[in-house]
């Protein structure tokens, strides 16, 4: 008596059940992003951290510095009416706006966007929005970065992932 037990499958098959395979793995990759962005990790705590940008002297009135935030371009000025900071990348297409002292303005190059150094919000050109607005502190003479005004801004630029 033959004891073997004989399997076969076709070559069609087997390429119905890879094929299914990877559309699965894909399928399950998007469905994982949705339910993250949908619901992001809860944060350890709700304490904001702290980023050191510069000391205060490093950064007279009327001067800026360039710094990096949550892996974004952004920058820190000093006004007359004190410091403020925002990201740098542009709410239109995602150039990198500068600083432009002689005008008292933050400018975008791409389309020459205007921004008002003080609120960030648009002066003129084609930004839809203002630049985001970063939360900062100024103590023992240097200023921090605590976070981003609107907590989904990170969220809402990731279309220009490459461009910060
Ligand atoms: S990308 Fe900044 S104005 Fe168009």
């Amino acid at each position: 008596m033959d004891d073997k037990i004989t399997f076969t499958i076709t070559r069609r098959k087997l390429t119905e059940i890879f094929m299914g395979l990877v559309a699965l793995f894909f399928a399950g990759g998007a469905i994982a992003s949705v339910l993250k962005y949908l619901w992001p990790p809860a944060q350890a705590n709700n304490a904001a951290v702290e980023i050191k940008i510069a000391n205060v002297d490093e950064v007279p009135t009327g001067s800026i510095k360039k710094f990096m935030f949550n892996g974004k371009a952004c920058v820190l000025l000093h006004m007359p009416a004190g410091f403020r900071a925002f990201g740098s990348v542009c709410t239109h297409l995602g150039c990198i706006a500068a600083w432009k002292p002689d005008e008292n303005l933050i400018e975008c190059p791409c389309h020459l966007g205007k921004f008002d150094p003080n609120t960030g919000e648009v002066v003129s050109g084609p930004p839809p929005s203002p630049l985001p607005a970063i939360d900062i502190v100024v103590k023992d003479g240097a200023v921090f970065a605590l976070n981003w005004k609107d907590p989904n801004y990170v969220k809402t630029i990731s279309f220009y992932a490459g461009a910060a």
